[in-house]
């Protein structure tokens, strides 16, 4: 479906023209699991700005506002530096961007894990500043409490094991995950608990195939993977990754275009044109409305 927008001026809010579906409920999502089976897997990418979220939205389920921002944005070293306050400004920028997909957005690192008490607070003033759907955090069967403080009280979360980046420190890098029988025993016990407790989906991160696959069969609510099976309910990916923005992407990474090589070929030839004085004048560039 080919998108357009109109810019209402009152707000300068870009609207979409077609008018997209009523936007995605989260219990709508967890219902596409049905016996163990889901018919219409789950489209989920990550989006940080409104610009991106207006573009990605038709074609996605759910819209992630990760905690990648901070590397893919703000070129941090790791997700771990990331604050409230930027989760908080790119999840309103996503949800002024979209219609139609779910917006979920990451609890950063340090605001939630200390109690399920600090995660409501934590997720409430998401929830209220963003509008965006529910949450999304790292770990499991230790924050099984959390996801259940936070469910029964009106804050759908989405779990995510495996290779969890703001363990990278404990885990001592960014390698796949359970390997062994003991660790994917363990990561099949985390997506059991998180779902008792009450999270409507679960990602899975950078975890052997066969083990992303058990996973999967596990649990009732659906199990999104990124780099794990394509049995998996539903996929994951960073936006900027599929769409060839960076040199290195995790081994798992199709990329579906170059926009790196477009924005690079853009600037040369823009760059060539200031520098040649054939940088077009505004008669050749405005073109009045008819
Ligand atoms: O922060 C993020 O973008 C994520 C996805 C990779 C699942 O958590």
């Amino acid at each position: 479906m080919s998108t357009t927008f109109q810019i209402d001026t009152a707000t300068s809010r870009a609207n979409p023209t077609p008018t997209p579906m009523r936007r995605l409920t989260i219990p709508a999502i967890r219902q596409r699991k049905k016996d163990g089976v889901t018919a219409e897997p789950v489209v989920m990418l990550t989006a940080y700005t409104a610009r991106q979220a207006q573009l990605l939205d038709a074609h996605c389920d759910l819209l992630l506002v990760g905690d990648s921002l901070g590397q893919v944005i703000y070129g941090l070293p790791s997700s771990l530096p990331v604050t409230l306050d930027m989760m908080v400004a790119h999840g309103a920028a996503v949800g002024r961007g979209s219609w139609h997909a779910a917006v979920i957005v990451d609890l950063p690192f340090g605001t939630y894990e200390a109690s399920p008490q600090q995660a409501f607070e934590t997720a409430a003033r998401v929830l209220r500043e963003t509008g965006c759907a529910g949450v999304k955090l790292e770990g499991g069967v230790a924050m099984a409490e959390t996801v259940a403080f936070l469910s029964q009280r009106g804050i759908p979360v989405m779990g995510h094991i495996g290779l969890t980046p703001q363990a990278v420190n404990q885990l001592g890098g960014y390698g796949a995950r359970g390997r062994s029988e003991a660790e994917a025993e363990k990561i099949v016990g985390d997506a059991r608990a998180l779902a008792e407790a009450g999270a409507f989906a679960i990602v899975i991160e950078g975890v052997v195939e066969p083990l992303a696959v058990a996973v999967t069969k596990a649990v009732d609510c659906p199990v999104i993977g990124i780099g794990g099976s394509a049995q998996c309910d539903g996929q994951v990916l960073v936006t900027e990754d599929m769409l060839g923005m960076f040199e290195r992407v995790p081994r798992f990474v199709k990329r579906y275009a170059d926009v790196a090589g477009l924005i690079s070929d853009a600037a040369a030839h823009y760059a060539a044109e200031v520098r040649d004085r054939s940088f077009p004048g505004i008669e050749q560039t405005y073109q009045p409305k008819a």
